[in-house]
């Protein structure tokens, strides 16, 4: 798979398509057995894909110490970012705070630096620019090869950036989400930071293979964003006929081409979608080698500017969750 660079400073190479382990722990119902989510992980790891993506938050510690045994054997050849949640810091220090977290997340995934160290959410309680601050010196001291910040806004990534470069900001892009167009994915073009999107294809959305009578259940997002309405799955056909259309024309699969829409746009994305079976996991990767012509991605935008997109996902709906059974 050809590969991208994220970052102009504390920069990594990774593969042009990642992949998403959150789904192995959390988020969408029930996961796979162990044995099998460390076969697909390793998979995307054959098929061309270096760049995987987890968080201490995901499963609480499931899903790096899942990540860390499978790609264990190919530690070395591999781009593994994690990322901490600090809610509040309890009388310690942004610096100590930091550095427990990340020594936690290293143990869990059974290695002695973490390429790429996000902070999950940016929140009052914490300084900014102290956790900026304490990044760059972890850089410096090998600990991480760079860092980054998720769901944030222009003027956080502007000050954060101010203090120590970010390789990356991580935040939700699709077609059925672009609200980041307008300001911060500019800014991280003009500034080189990476972009890389979560939730590519609109929590499985875009792939077209999900009706208005699926059964979500668990802790499954998709039982609280409003995306998967019943009433929103139905006004959002018109998007799943485009892409559609637009497959039968390239002999490629809708969810292909959402990413190859997206991979098309700027060099500095890449998309990490979530996958738990072998047929999608070739299937999202295999969208690396779809190409869309100038002609295509201009026609593709411009019908795009012409549906309108019913529903969203956002942490105040998913948070519905814990009152759920
Ligand atoms: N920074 C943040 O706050 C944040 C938030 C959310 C996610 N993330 C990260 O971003 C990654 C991707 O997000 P996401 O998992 O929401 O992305 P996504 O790829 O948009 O959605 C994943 C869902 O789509 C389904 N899916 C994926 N490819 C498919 C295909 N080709 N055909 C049919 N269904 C398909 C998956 O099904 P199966 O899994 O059942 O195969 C899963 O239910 C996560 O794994 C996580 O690492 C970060």
């Amino acid at each position: 798979m050809k590969t991208r660079i994220l970052g102009k400073a504390n920069s990594l190479t990774v593969s042009a398509v990642g992949m998403g382990c959150m789904g192995f722990s959390h988020g969408y119902g029930a996961a796979p057995e162990r044995g099998e989510a460390i076969r697909l992980i390793r998979l995307a790891h054959e098929l061309g894909s270096n760049f995987f993506d987890t968080a201490e938050g995901y499963g609480t510690g499931h899903n790096e110490t899942l990540v860390g045994e499978a790609l264990k054997p190919v530690r070395k050849k591999v781009v593994i970012a994690t990322k901490l949640h600090i809610p509040d810091l309890n009388g310690k220090s942004v610096s100590e705070t930091v550095k427990e977290h990340l020594r936690a997340s290293m143990k869990r995934l059974q290695t002695d630096h973490i390429d790429l160290y996000y902070w999950h959410r940016v929140n009052p309680a914490v300084s900014l620019e102290e956790v900026a601050e304490t990044m760059g010196k972890l850089i410096k001291e090998g600990d991480i090869g760079g860092w980054g910040l998720s769901q944030i806004t222009e003027e956080q990534l502007r000050l954060a950036h101010s203090v120590t470069p970010l390789t990356a900001v991580q935040s939700e892009y699709s077609m059925m989400e672009r609200m980041f167009e307008k300001d911060v994915i500019p800014a991280c073009e003009e500034l080189g930071v990476g972009f890389v999107p979560f939730s590519p294809l609109g929590a499985g959305f875009l792939s077209g293979k999900y009706s208005a009578k699926e059964h979500y259940s668990g802790d499954d997002v998709r039982r609280v964003i409003t995306r998967f309405a019943l009433e929103n799955v139905s006004a959002n056909q018109p998007l799943l006929e485009l892409l559609l259309k637009f497959a039968n024309e390239k002999n490629a699969t809708s969810a292909q081409i959402a990413l190859a829409w997206m991979l098309h746009k700027n060099d500095f994305i890449v998309p990490i979608p979530g996958m738990r079976k072998e047929d999608r996991v070739r299937e999202n990767l295999g969208s690396a080698g779809v190409k869309l012509t100038a002609e295509e991605f201009s026609s593709l935008e411009k019908s795009l500017s012409e549906i309108e997109i019913y529903g969203n996902r956002t942490d105040e709906d998913i948070a519905k969750l814990h009152d759920m059974d």
